[in-house]
């Protein structure tokens, strides 16, 4: 069986199959096409004919960016039978019960397991617990393609670094972490994907090591949060302000500069739940991961609680009280509203009574209202009684307290969730995190 496939790629004799086209799949998918004969395949109808466009859906990518590169698109599963390596980048949520949603990634397996040749490779690039390529992707491919597996067709697995809304870390930019299931696949994927990433290929020795690898890099940074949140939880207690202290702290030459903050987005909100799964799974039970996670998930409700303390010390009616909150993406400078923790803020405003609006220079109206039910606003009022800026988009980064107050009733308060107003606001009431 003649495996060399990186030689191929470049004659072009074959293709390399992108399989989900979203915030990872489409950035690979035309950076592979600057070298190799490329198909983006994705489910969704609507986003295959924006592409076709040179429209990236999710607004990361400029039109330019699909200028001049070897790409075709398509929702058709036939079409994409010519290919030789099929690389999977479909969406790894969790379900309600902060379980491991699998079933995007099982239907792109028997998708890609339908026109499995002998000779091809399968690389999945969606974040995973350790384990799950093997024991859970692996038997969906061989089920559909009644090939075997290390003797007909090879396996890969390859983590993806992307962070959105990021200029400077790109796909290009970030050593990427290779595997392979066995040596000729981690040589040959190697290879390939040495051709797009300028800085470097990290050889991971095992799937399941890449797989780790990953999910730890994201559970890392979530539990370093959720310290951060918990100072902010304590030193709140004794009116110290965490900013100061970690301004302080931040002096010692091995400190990390770690933020408190609300927690969104599907991969560190997220990628922790995949591992305590895994865990559990093995006989462990996850306490300081789990922990961690409990603390960033009640920092939504803990800034709403705050907010109202203090329009209650101002004496102001919860119930006829009105509150801006200002951003409702995950993070800033970015359009994507999925997992947002804002909407914890909202929720938990909206139970106690509180008319709450929402405004954010990014996020699509029409998706918020279907995603959370809350409406975004462009027209801001002038008596706000609380304002709390929940995401640092630069658009907010000039505001200051002459504008707040401008939008605000008597005894304003602003509530700065990132703390990035500290040391500029003088005579409003102020509180961050
Ligand atoms: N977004 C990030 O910043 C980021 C960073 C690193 C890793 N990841 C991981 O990468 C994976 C993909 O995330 P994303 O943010 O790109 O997701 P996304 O939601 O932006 O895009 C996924 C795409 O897959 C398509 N899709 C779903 N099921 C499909 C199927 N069966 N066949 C073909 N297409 C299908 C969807 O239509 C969508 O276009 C996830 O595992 C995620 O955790 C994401």
């Amino acid at each position: 069986m003649n495996f060399k496939l990186h030689q191929n790629l470049i004659q072009k004799s074959t293709s390399i199959t992108i399989i989900g086209l979203g915030y990872v799949g489409l950035p690979l998918a035309l950076a592979f096409a600057k070298y190799f004969k490329v198909i983006g395949y994705d489910i969704s109808e609507s986003r295959i004919q924006q592409l076709k466009q040179g429209i990236d859906p999710s607004r990361e990518i400029n039109s330019d960016a699909f200028k001049g590169k070897d790409i075709v698109f398509t929702s058709c599963a036939e079409e994409i039978k010519s290919s030789s390596l099929y690389i999977i980048t479909v969406p790894t949520p969790i379900d309600v019960y902060n379980l491991p949603d699998l079933k995007y990634l099982q239907a792109a397996s028997s998708t890609v397991g339908k026109v499995l040749k002998k000779g091809d490779y399968v690389v999945y690039e969606s974040t995973v617990y350790p384990g799950c390529t093997e024991e859970d992707c692996l038997p969906v491919l061989v089920a559909h393609s009644g090939l075997q597996f290390n003797v007909d067709f090879k396996l890969g697995y390859s983590p993806e670094r992307l962070n959105p809304g990021d200029t400077q870390h790109t796909l290009e930019k970030n050593i990427k972490v290779v595997s392979g299931s066995d040596a000729e696949a981690l040589e040959e994927l190697s290879k390939i994907y040495a051709t797009i990433i300028t800085v470097g290929i990290h050889r991971a020795p095992s799937i399941k090591v890449a797989e780790a690898a990953k999910i730890i890099e994201n559970t890392q940074r979530d539990l370093n949060i959720a310290l951060m949140n918990e100072l902010s939880l304590i030193f709140d207690k004794m009116n110290i302000n965490t900013h100061d202290v970690l301004e302080a702290a931040a002096t010692k030459w091995n400190f990390q500069p770690y933020k408190p903050g609300l927690v969104g987005g599907h991969c560190i909100g997220v990628d922790p739940y995949y591992l305590t799964y895994k865990a559990k799974k093995v006989g462990y039970n996850p306490n300081v991961i789990l922990s961690g996670r409990f603390v960033n998930d009640g920092m939504g409700a803990h800034v709403a609680k705050k907010t109202m303390q203090l329009m209650l010390k101002q004496g102001k009616q919860i119930q006829t009280s009105r509150v801006l909150v200002m951003g409702a993406t995950f993070k800033e400078n970015v359009h994507d509203i999925r997992t947002s923790r804002v909407v914890d803020i909202l929720q938990e405003l909206a139970d106690f009574g509180v008319c709450v609006e929402v405004h954010d220079p990014y996020a699509s109206k029409e998706e918020f209202r279907r995603y959370y039910g809350f409406e975004l606003i462009d027209q801001l009022r002038s008596d706000y009684d609380a304002i709390i800026v929940a995401v640092a988009h630069n658009e907010f980064m000039t505001l200051d307290e002459s504008y707040f107050t401008s939008i605000s009733s008597a005894q304003p308060i602003l509530v700065d969730v990132k703390g990035v107003y500290r040391k500029k606001i003088k005579e409003m009431v102020y509180w961050s995190l």
